[in-house]
C-alpha cells in the first residue's frame, strides 16, 4: 500500500472493499479531522451510506501517538489513545483513499493497521528571521508536514536579521529589531513580526494537527537584532543595525551584565507562557567569543565563577538559562557547540548539526539525548546536488560511535530550512519531497529500501499535487552527475561572494580552532 510514512503493521482482510463516498457518514466532533476528511469525500461520488468512527480510549493498550485503523466493507473505525493517534490514523486513510481512487470512486481493501513511530521527535524547523513568512504561510507548511505525521514545527523566530515575536517587557525588539533596512545591499526593506495573539493562534492551529511549535531563541550569539534594538545588552554597548547581510556576526550578548541575564530569563518566561511545549530551544551554534575576552565585566564572571575559559561560560549562561525554563516545565534543546566545555546541564538535549561527531556520540552512549540534524543530508536549503531525496532516505538516523544505550538515546531528526536564499516561491521545491523521505524514515521501523519509497513517493506527491504544492520532481531531487553540479554552481553563485561575510567566518573559526587547544 502506498503509505508515507510506511506503517509498522498492515493486516489485508479477505473480502470486500469500503466505498469512500459523498454519502459517508462522517464523524461527529474533532471538527478539522471531519473537515478534511469532508473536502475529500464531498469530491466523490455518493454511493450507499457507511461510516467513518473515532474512538478516543483511555484503557485500550495503545499508547502515545500510536493508531489502529480498521477497514471492513460497512465501517471504518480508527482508534488510539489520544488526539493525536485519532489524527495520524485519519491520515493514513486519507492516502488509502487517494489511493484506490478510479472515476471518482474510491473501493478501499479491508485491512487493518497497526501503527506506531519508531522516534518521538519529527521535526521540521523553519528559518522566519532570515525570511519572514506570514501565518498563512506557516499554516499551510504546517498542514503539509501533519500530512506526514512530522510531529513539531521548530520555530527559528530570532537571528541576526530579524527578531520575530512581540515580547510585552521589551517592544523595541519588534518596533526595531524585526525590521532590516536592506539585505546583501539590495536596497529593500524586510520585516515584519508575530503578534502574540498570532503565536496563540497558531500554535492551537498546530496542536489541532497534532504538531507542537518548539520556539528557538538564540543565546549567547545570533542576537544582532536583539542588540540592534537594546544595544547595552552587548559588550561594546555600540548601536548596530538589524543584521542586513549573512553568516556570522561578531557581537553577542555580554553574559558578564545582569541586565542580559535578566533580559534573556524575562524573554524566556514569556516564550515560555506562549508556546504549551515540552521543549524551548536555546540556540548555541557560532557564538564568537572574541568580546567576552576584551569585556571587564565578561571576564569577571568569568572568574568570580571559577570558570577556565569562555565555553565554560557558553555553558554557564545556558545551564541558567536550562534553569529558568525547568521553571515552567519545559526541556532545553541546544546545538551542539554549547556542549563544548562539557559542563552543560545533563537535561538539555544535543541537536546534532556538524562537527565532533564521535565526542557527541560519546555524549550519548553517557545518557545525552540527541536529534540529528547533520547538514547533509539533512539541511533543506543545500542543493539537491549535495542533499538529494536519496542521500535523506537512506542516512541512518545513527551516529558512528553509538553503543546500544547511546541508540536508544536518538530522539528522533529535524531537517532545517534556513531562509537565507530561500523565499514563499521556493520553500515547497526546497522541503518536498525531502521532508517526505526524512518522515518515512523518522516513523518507520522497516529496513530502508529506495524502491518501495519510491513507489509509494507517487500517491503522496499526487495528494501534494492537489492542494498546489509545487515540489521538486525526482529529476531534480534525485539528480545525475550534471545535474547535481549545475545546482551547485547554481547554490555557490546565490550564496557566495561576499568577500566581508567570508572573512569574518574565516576569523572566527580561527578563533574556534585556537579555543579549542586552550
Ligand atoms: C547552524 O546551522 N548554524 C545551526
Ligand atoms: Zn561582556
Amino acid at each position: 500500500m502506498k503509505i508515507i510514512p510506511k506503517p509498522h503493521k498492515i493486516t489485508e482482510v479477505s473480502g470486500g472493499t469500503f466505498i469512500f463516498s459523498a454519502a459517508t457518514v462522517l464523524p461527529d466532533g474533532y471538527s478539522v479531522i471531519r473537515e478534511k476528511l469532508a473536502a475529500i469525500s464531498s469530491s466523490f461520488k455518493s454511493v450507499e451510506p457507511n461510516e467513518i468512527t473515532l474512538k478516543l480510549s483511555e484503557d485500550c493498550d495503545l499508547k502515545g501517538e500510536e493508531y489502529r485503523l480498521e477497514i471492513t466493507p460497512q465501517k471504518v473505525e480508527i482508534t488510539a489513545k489520544n488526539y493525536k493517534g485519532l489524527f495520524y490514523g485519519t491520515q493514513t486513510f486519507i492516502q488509502l483513499a487517494f489511493e484506490h481512487v478510479i472515476d471518482k470512486v474510491s473501493a478501499m481493501p479491508c485491512v487493518i493497521i497497526e501503527d506506531m513511530p519508531r522516534y518521538p521527535f519529527r521535526a521540521f524547523m523553519l528559518d522566519v528571521s532570515r525570511h519572514f513568512f506570514c501565518i498563512e504561510d506557516i499554516k499551510r507548511q504546517i498542514d503539509l508536514i501533519s500530512a506526514l505525521k512530522i510531529n513539531r514545527l521548530h520555530f527559528h523566530f530570532c537571528d541576526d536579521q530579524g527578531f520575530r515575536i512581540e515580547i510585552k517587557k521589551y517592544p523595541k525588539l519588534t518596533e526595531k529589531g524585526a525590521y532590516r533596512a536592506q539585505t546583501r545591499g539590495d536596497g529593500k526593506p524586510h520585516g515584519g513580526f508575530y503578534t502574540q495573539d498570532e503565536i496563540k493562534d497558531l500554535v492551537a492551529y498546530a496542536a489541532l494537527r497534532a504538531v507542537e511549535i518548539v520556539p528557538e531563541f538564540e543565546i549567547p550569539g545570533h542576537c544582532t537584532a536583539v542588540l540592534a534594538a537594546y544595544p547595552e545588552l552587548s559588550c561594546r554597548g555600540e548601536g548596530l543595525p538589524v543584521g542586513d547581510r549573512f553568516g556570522i556576526f561578531m557581537d553577542i550578548y555580554c553574559g558578564g551584565n545582569a541586565k542580559t541575564v535578566e533580559f534573556i530569563k524575562d524573554v524566556l518566561s514569556e516564550i515560555a507562557e506562549l508556546f504549551p511545549c515540552e521543549y524551548i530551544h536555546l540556540g548555541g551554534d557560532e557564538a564568537p567569543k572574541m568580546h567576552w575576552r576584551q569585556c571587564p565585566k565578561c571576564r569577571a564572571a568569568i572568574e568570580g565563577n571559577g570558570l577556565k575559559n569562555e565555553e565554560e561560560f557558553q555553558a554557564y549562561l545556558t545551564n541558567e538559562a536550562i534553569k529558568h525554563i525547568k521553571q515552567y516545565g519545559k526541556t532545553a534543546i541546544v546545538w551542539n557547540e554549547s556542549m563544548n566545555s562539557g559542563m552543560l546541564d545533563e537535561s538539555a538535549v544535543c541537536q546534532y548539526w556538524w562537527e565532533n561527531e564521535s565526542k557527541i556520540a560519546a555524549a550519548a552512549n553517557r545518557g545525552r539525548k540527541l536529534i540529528v540534524s547533520k547538514t547533509a543530508p539533512f539541511y533543506l536549503d543545500y542543493p539537491y546536488g549535495s542533499n538529494s531525496v536519496k542521500d535523506i532516505y537512506k542516512f541512518n538516523l545513527s551516529l558512528p560511535g553509538l553503543d546500544g544505550d547511546g541508540e536508544k538515546n536518538i530522539l528522533g531528526f529535524d531537517a532545517p530550512l534556513w531562509t537565507e536564499y530561500v523565499s514563499e516561491a521556493d520553500i515547497d521545491f526546497k522541503a518536498y519531497p525531502r521532508l517526505i523521505a526524512a518522515a518515512d524514515r523518522g516513523w518507520t521501523d522497516c529496513a530502508p529500501d529506495y524502491a518501495d519509497f519510491k513507489s509509494r513517493l507517487e500517491n503522496i506527491l499526487s495528494i501534494f499535487s492537489g492542494y498546489g504544492v509545487k515540489y521538486a520532481t525526482l529529476v531534480d531531487a534525485e539528480p545525475g552527475y550534471f545535474r547535481a553540479r549545475k545546482s551547485l554552481r547554481k547554490w555557490k553563485r546565490i550564496s557566495g561572494g561576499d568577500k566581508f561575510a567570508e572573512a569574518v567566518y574565516r576569523a572566527y573559526i580561527a578563533d574556534k580552532r585556537k579555543n579549542e587547544k586552550r
